[in-house]
């Protein structure tokens, strides 16, 4: 049986850095209150002439070099994002173009702070079909260009980044992802959305004054739903494959909320320090986070680990993903 296994990881986050402090002095915050509500202390912000693609090619040169792959061996590269550099086109194209990929198609994929588990699976199935042998997948945002600086509830939380891996075929049996489970619920739409700009709500000069280029969330609510939907999709994947506590090396999350996350590990009873993460330094960067946290804690992993990819976000949408480390 063959199966899609990821043999590299990388990340890219911009140099510069937005500060708690920073936000003191634009914002009424304080450093304090951010820390102790998110567990967040500083976000990466991109320049303004650079976005998606940019982010996208210098994951994918990364992935190449570091993994002495040729760019023809590629076949398809998916950008999760709902933050891509135009309406249309996708970010995927720009950046299989940028970079070099001439045999590969790309697309992007929006299932929003999800985004890069929903890419995960699909380019999994892909390979298990046996259509393709080589995919990059990438989770990359610029949700800094969403952000209303003025509004202290959510423009505190999200940051700029993103990271990528190649997954390819194998027929070992052992290593590679075995399960996911995705989920979704339309309603959630009116609690956490841009709306300004999309062909409902085009740009207008009374959308604009209406704020309606930002991005928009119910915080509160979804701070609970998002606690509840990785739980449970975390649970069905364990009972669907008969996995305990112990066969999980690692849960790597979204990274939303610190809270958020030790709330998670609660409810499941599993040992806080076993769950990636790296939300003071980059914060919330949507579909980015999850690649973010594998390639920082790539060091730690061994070959064979359990790990547990869990995320919620705009949709809503939610899931999680059991995998067996390759290397
Ligand atoms: N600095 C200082 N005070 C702030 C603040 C800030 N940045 N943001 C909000 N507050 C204030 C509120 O105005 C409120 O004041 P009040 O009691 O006088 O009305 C108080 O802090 C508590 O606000 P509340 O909204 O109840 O805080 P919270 O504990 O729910 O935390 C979030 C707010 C947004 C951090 C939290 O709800 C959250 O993380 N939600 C999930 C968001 C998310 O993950 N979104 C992405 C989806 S993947």
């Amino acid at each position: 049986m063959i199966k899609a296994i990821i043999s590299a990881v990388t990340g890219y986050v911009p140099e510069e850095v937005l500060s708690n402090q920073d936000l003191e002095r634009i914002m009424d915050t304080s450093n304090e209150w951010i820390t102790t509500r998110t567990g967040i202390k500083e976000r990466r912000i991109m320049p303004s002439d650079k976005a998606v693609t940019y982010i996208g090619t210098r994951i994918v040169q990364d992935l190449l070099k570091k993994s002495n792959t040729n760019p023809e061996e590629i076949d398809m590269v998916i950008c999760a994002t709902c933050s891509g550099d135009f309406i249309m086109p996708d970010s995927a194209n720009s950046i299989c173009y940028q970079s070099g990929l001439t045999e590969a198609f790309g697309f992007d994929l929006n299932a929003a702070c999800s985004g890069f588990l929903f890419a995960l699976h699909t380019a999994s199935q892909f390979i298990r079909s046996g259509t393709y042998q080589k995919v990059i997948v990438i989770g990359a945002e610029k949700m800094s260009a969403y952000m209303n600086y003025e509004d202290r509830t959510t423009s505190i939380l999200f940051g700029d980044g993103g990271g990528g891996v190649i997954l390819e075929a194998s027929t070992d049996s052992i290593y590679g992802i075995v399960d996911a489970v995705l989920k979704g619920d339309g309603s959630g739409y009116r609690y956490l959305n841009i709306r300004g700009g999309g062909s409902l709500h085009p740009l207008t000069e009374e959308s604009f004054a209406a704020k309606e280029h930002y991005l928009y969330q119910d915080g509160k609510r979804i701070f609970k739903r998002a606690i509840r939907g990785m739980y449970e999709a975390i649970d069905e994947v364990m009972k669907r494959n008969q996995l305990e506590n112990d066969d999980v090396d690692w849960i790597v999350p979204h990274q939303a909320n610190d809270r958020i996350l030790s709330s998670v590990a609660e409810h499941l009873n599993y040992p806080y320090e076993k769950v990636m993460n790296n939300i003071a330094k980059f914060g919330n960067t949507s579909a980015g986070t999850i690649p973010l946290c594998l390639w920082e804690y790539e060091d730690q992993l061994k070959k064979g680990d359990g790990l547990m990819l869990t995320a919620f976000g705009g949709g809503f949408t939610w899931g999680a993903l059991f995998l067996r480390w390759a290397y």
